[in-house]
């Protein structure tokens, strides 16, 4: 795009509309801090299906002309446009946090048109790509870049030198770093430098290109050939602050029930009945913590979306209510697309009420998936999201906790869906090319409107593929990987990077979904996934299963300590869901997220955080039984051994198969529940807190953890202050009447157990 001289500009509030010779562009200030630049290519205004109800904060501004242009001054920044809409971000002090990259695009095509048709003959998969775009736009590097983010991408946690797509895509082969595009796609990542840090969030929902640096290490660049030029730099005083600045403009997740937050045991698939009543008794017979079991397609009658298979479950009702006396929620499984089949009264509605989708020639597009030749409905409409929340309202009935929904790429068994594939979208009629990557948001939306109808539960919404923005209706899942080490490895900085990019929670089956799982690396997975936000022990048909048991006792006997471990701190995830909510800062971070300053937590990826008081390093690799640890400065409990390390540099730690290296920062505490078969098997009355070092405060969050009671203030959030061997407990808010009536205080290797009263007093921990 050639937008040519600047001639002349319009200041309307918070927007400044720049006229250029070749076109027509505006900045505006949606806060002093998040800038967004925009030429309406497509639409003349935003078209965002991500960011839904836009809000603007206050952000007043001032121009200044100078020579060579124009800039606009807000409290925090100084926008500077250019001829050839170049802008560049400068901070008040007049440092340049983010420019324009003044050259031309130049990159060497480093394969030619003969290589690849060599090489396609002996089967290899290759693609010409013009890899110029319509919209580009290419931002210069300083030098020192690292960039984190994307979504759900492959790859390291820092993706310099990497090139992504965005174009949802199920692939089931293994998802090694070179492949470009996942299930979803979140066009947004973090840029951080020595001296500042923004994120850059494309709101195009076309296929985009991202390319940190791979053609050429003086720019990064973003494109796509369709839509408009619309993006926001986020700025802020550091990482946190920008990945909530995201969750401002995109949205938070919502608070999850409780039970969510244990232990998840599926399978593709639990064939029937006795056999999910068997895994229901094995596991409480061998006091393996569980919550939630899966029904995953076969639970249907012939693929066929809500229905059930009656001969393999001829009671779902019953069978869901007795396992949930056991403390077992079910959740099922949800694909969109619906099977071609007269008299199948989905299928019947869906074409009298015209809810599917249409080819070009306006019949109805079919492709195949499960259930063989099917339509796939047409959630841009309301009146199809409505529709479908009506069949989702009946599954809810049976007493289902919650739906995962898969398959809403969406994926198609008979080639790939044609561009031309015509959305109504509320009488905007769109194509498939557009609508592509929005698929999932959309379908998500209809199931989380859908859930309303359920009373007021809240709701457990699994989805594989979504759009930027999907956190404001459920959570996700990584898809299909394998029961390989490296995608063990790889699924702590696929987790990290959802989770800076809004979808803090989500998580990767453990222990692999595709391939052979065995004993060491279930053992090794289940440590791993014990602390991240979701937590579900998931396999593929083909492969062997991969409960805790399969693999022998002592495999078993490591599963669940690391399952008990997690029932331990549920109080605590429970209280990083409930921050999440708020602000959007994930549960689980990757070290540069709460020490950006220290460069050694730039490049670090087989660590992580959960919250900011608990590190994990754990072991990631086949026979491995010591690994070095990086500890960033300050002290760290060891929360083993309960000896202190010193942090700033590696320790080297012992890690035997029953061991996953955790640490507890100085000065911090940590809540626990004792360890139950299922949330909510006990009223807790006494609530644990591990406190280290000397000085800590903590905010800690309870509710009834099951309905929406919370929205109406029937919650209590406490303080917790120690210093000077002085515990106390006072009340920030006040409405859920179960408070706790006693603590037990784990205080650098002493215990103390104490009434409410007491620690509302005032306790002296004194030996
Ligand atoms: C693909 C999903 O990713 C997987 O989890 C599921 O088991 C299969 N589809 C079968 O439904």
């Amino acid at each position: 795009m050639n937008f040519g001289k600047l001639i002349s500009y319009r200041v309307c509030g918070q927007r400044v509309v720049l006229r250029f010779a070749g076109g027509t562009g505006r900045i505006e200030l949606i806060s002093p801090e998040i800038v967004n630049v925009f030429c309406g290519c497509e639409t003349e205004e935003h078209h965002s299906y991500s960011i839904e109800e836009r809000r603007m904060w206050n952000a007043p501004i001032h121009i200044e002309e100078f020579p060579e242009g124009l800039k606009i001054i807000t409290s925090r920044l100084e926008v500077r446009v250019f001829d050839g809409f170049r802008v560049d971000v400068y901070d008040r002090e007049g440092r340049l946090l983010c420019g324009d990259y003044r050259g031309e695009r130049s990159y060497e095509p480093s394969v030619n048109h003969a290589d690849l048709i060599l090489a396609a003959q002996e089967g290899h998969e290759v693609s010409l790509i013009d890899k110029n775009h319509k919209i580009e736009i290419l931002k210069a590097m300083q030098g020192d870049e690292c960039f984190y983010g994307l979504g759900d991408k492959t790859g390291p946690l820092n993706k310099r030198g990497y090139e992504y797509e965005m174009w949802n895509t199920n692939n089931p082969a293994p998802q090694m770093e070179n492949v470009k595009s996942l299930y979803k796609s979140v066009p947004f990542f973090i840029t951080l430098r020595e001296d500042c840090v923004f994120g850059l969030f494309f709101d195009n929902h076309y296929k985009t290109y991202f390319d940190m640096g791979k053609e050429n290490p003086a720019y990064y660049y973003v494109g796509a050939d369709r839509g408009n030029l619309d993006y926001y730099m986020i700025f802020g005083e550091n990482m946190a602050r920008v990945v909530e600045g995201f969750c401002a403009l995109t949205g938070t997740h919502e608070l999850p029930p409780m039970w969510a937050l244990g232990y998840h045991q599926s399978r593709w698939s639990y064939e029937n009945e006795a056999e999910l009543r068997k895994v229901a008794s094995r596991l409480r017979m061998l006091g393996i913590p569980c919550d939630a079991l899966y029904l995953d397609i076969d639970f249907m009658d012939h693929f066929k979306v809500y229905t059930w298979d009656n001969e393999k479950f001829p009671n779902p009702a019953g069978m869901i209510a007795d396992l949930k006396k056991q403390g077992f929620r079910t959740v099922a499984i949800l694909d969109p697309a619906v099977k071609k089949e007269e008299g199948y009264p989905v299928y019947e509605e869906g074409v009298k009420n015209d809810y599917f989708l249409k080819d070009a020639n306006g019949e109805i597009y079919y492709n195949k998936v499960w259930a063989g030749v099917s339509a796939y409905p047409d959630f841009s409409e309301k009146r199809v999201r409505d529709w479908w929340g009506v069949h989702e309202k009946e599954m809810l009935d049976t007493g289902l906790a919650g739906l995962l929904m898969d398959m809403n790429e969406p994926s198609t068994f008979d080639g790939q869906m044609p561009p031309d594939v015509v959305f109504g979208n509320e009488g905007n009629a769109a194509t498939h090319e557009e609508m592509h990557n929005l698929y999932g948001n959309l379908m998500a939306k209809a199931v989380r409107e859908g859930w309303k109808k359920d009373g007021g539960k809240r709701p457990f919404i699994v989805t594989r593929a979504c759009f930027a923005g999907v956190q404001k209706y459920c959570m996700s899942w990584t898809g299909d990987n394998h029961s390989i080490w490296v995608m063990l490895r790889e699924s702590i900085a696929q987790v990290c990077g959802m989770g800076l990019s809004g979808m803090g929670f989500t998580g990767a089956d453990v222990g692999g979904y595709g391939s052979d799982c065995n004993g060491e690396l279930l053992a090794r997975w289940t440590q791993v996934g014990a602390l991240l936000p979701y937590f579900r022990n998931h396999s593929s048909r083909p492969t062997r299963h991969q409960e805790p048991w399969r693999f022998g006792d002592e495999t078993m006997r490591i599963c669940r300590e690391y399952i008990r471990l997690r029932y331990r701190l549920i109080p605590y995830y429970y209280d990083l869901f409930w921050q999440m909510a708020q602000t959007g800062l994930p549960v689980v971070r990757p070290l540069v997220l709460e020490y950006e300053k220290d460069p050694r937590t730039r490049n670090l990826n087989d660590q992580f955080l959960v919250g900011p008081n608990l590190l994990a390093a754990p072991v990631l690799a086949q026979g491995m039984e010591c690994r070095a640890v990086y500890l960033p400065e300050g002290r760290w409990l060891d929360y083993w051994k309960e000896t202190w390390a010193e942090g700033g540099g590696y320790v080297l730690r012992e890690a035997p198969l029953d061991c996953c290296p955790l640490y507890v920062r100085e000065n911090a505490m940590i809540p626990m529940y004792p360890v139950q078969n299922y949330v909510g098997e006990t009223q807790i009355r006494e609530l644990t807190l591990l406190i280290t070092g000397c000085e800590a405060s903590y905010v800690h969050y309870q509710d009834n953890g099951e309905d929406m009671a919370y929205q109406k203030g029937a919650y209590n959030l406490y303080v917790f202050d120690y210093r000077d061997r002085i515990f106390q407990i006072s009340f920030r808010h006040r409405g859920y009447e179960r408070v706790y009536d006693s603590y037990r205080l784990l205080v650098n290797g002493q215990e103390y157990v104490i009434s409410r009263k007491m620690a509302e007093a005032g306790f002296a921990c004194v030996p």
